[in-house]
């Protein structure tokens, strides 16, 4: 599969086998996160990865659309920095990226994922942050639930009337 061709196949998947994801995978998942490009290369990221049941559980609680991490093999929380962000104004954006690469990184693994917004909900930030003590200047931007799965529908978007040429 070439990157056109994953990026076409990718859909948020909500439903997961049992199956475990082995190490090596999550750490491509992290890695891929982090070639994500970032305002003046500031890296404002950091990620939590849950395993445990326990708290997969709890983070389906986060708010009404977090309901997959209870079924999900692994979620990964991403996070913003604040020590890190040369440009603060930037940082949401730097952190969508680094999301949206994890998400594409989990199709070449043959894995399904979904991106659950946190950020800029202050009762999600405040669930999160409290339920893992996150220190000061340290703020939730987004989790994903991951896991195996057959669910997938390609649909095909591609919209020419949102294109544009040379003048609007
Ligand atoms: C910022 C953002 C927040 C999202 N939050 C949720 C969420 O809380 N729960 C969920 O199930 N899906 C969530 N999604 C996934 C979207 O619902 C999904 O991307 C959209 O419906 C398009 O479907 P597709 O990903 O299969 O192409 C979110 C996506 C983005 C980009």
């Amino acid at each position: 599969m070439n990157l056109y061709e994953g990026i076409q196949i990718r859909r948020s998947i909500r439903k997961y086998d049992k199956k475990s994801i082995k190490p090596e995978a999550i750490e491509r998942l992290l890695r891929a996160a982090m070639q994500a490009p970032s305002a003046a290369n500031q890296r404002p990221w950091e990620f939590i990865v849950v395993e445990k049941r326990e708290t997969l559980e709890k983070l389906a609680k986060t708010h009404m659309y977090a309901a997959p991490t209870k079924e999900a093999a692994v979620s990964i929380i991403v996070l913003g920095r604040e020590e890190s962000m040369l440009f603060p104004q930037y940082w949401q954006q730097d952190l969508a990226a680094a999301t949206e690469n994890i998400l594409l990184e989990a199709v070449e693994l043959g894995l399904g994922a979904v991106w659950m917004g946190i950020a800029p909900e202050q009762d999600r930030m405040a669930y999160i942050t409290e339920l893992f003590h996150l220190p000061q200047g340290v703020k939730p931007f987004a989790m994903l639930a991951i896991g195996y799965s057959s669910d997938n529908k390609f649909v095909d978007r591609f919209d020419r009337s949102r294109v544009h040429y040379e003048k609007y």
